[in-house]
């Protein structure tokens, strides 16, 4: 029998983990539920601490990327887990409830909280994008002017915004792919960031002679 050919194609894994913040009842775990499971209930169960689910997306041929997906308790926002939870976080998402302006109203402190307290390895703002959630229903607020929600998200640093409904299954995930596609953007940015920080150590621990010759070179 003839051996089977393959092509040695180096295979890439990517784990992150992602927050999914917002209000009490504002649909983050609905959110998650139809991004995981296609699935939908009108039943209203608040979520109780974390909860965690599973994506797992592949990619392109060479790239699977695992999402461990932390669905967080509105109501955390009153504890103080929330550092805890945070933790290595490298992408969220903010959820709001289009016909509850007070959901939105919160969505700043959500975002504030979330900058404070986890970080990218280069201290930069972890990706977060808004969800207008429930788009199903009739909008109340700033969400109903597209032009307002867009400065919204640019002044107040998200990296985009969905008008999503769980319910509908309407772009729950095209907001997963613009994420995932900032956090990919971002693995790779870090990763050069991390080349040159180590040929850097390596000129610094190696002759003084060597490190002149590359200033000369410098351009700065
Ligand atoms: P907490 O766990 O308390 O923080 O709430 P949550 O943000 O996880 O909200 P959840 O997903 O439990 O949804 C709250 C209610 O809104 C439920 O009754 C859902 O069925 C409903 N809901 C969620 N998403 C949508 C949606 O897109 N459209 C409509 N019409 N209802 C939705
Ligand atoms: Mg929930």
């Amino acid at each position: 029998m003839q051996p089977i050919m393959t092509t040695s194609t180096e295979k890439r894994e990517h784990l992150y983990k992602i927050l999914v913040i917002g209000e009490l009842g504002a649909g983050k775990t609905s959110f998650i539920k139809r991004y995981v499971h296609q699935f939908f209930s009108a039943n209203y169960r608040a979520t109780i601490g974390v909860d965690f689910a599973l994506k797992v997306l592949h990619w392109d041929p060479n790239t699977i990327v695992r999402l461990q997906l932390w669905d967080i308790a509105g109501q955390e926002r009153f504890g103080n887990m929330t550092r805890v939870y945070y933790k290595e976080a490298v992408g969220a998402f903010i959820v709001f409830d289009v016909t509850r302006s007070g959901t939105f109203d919160a969505v700043s402190k959500w975002k504030e909280d979330l900058d404070a307290k986890v970080q990218l390895p280069g201290g930069g703002p972890i990706p977060c994008i808004l969800l207008a959630n429930k788009c199903d229903q009739e909008k109340q607020g700033i969400v109903t002017n597209i032009e307002k929600m867009d400065e919204y998200v640019k002044v107040n640093g998200f990296s985009g915004w969905f008008e999503t409904s769980a319910k509908e299954n309407v772009n729950i995930e095209e907001s997963a792919r613009a994420l995932v596609n900032q956090i990919l953007l971002n693995d790779k940015l870090i990763t050069v960031a991390d080349i040159m920080d180590n040929e850097k150590f390596a000129l610094e621990s190696t002759s003084g002679q060597q490190i002149t010759t590359m200033k000369k070179n410098c351009s700065c």
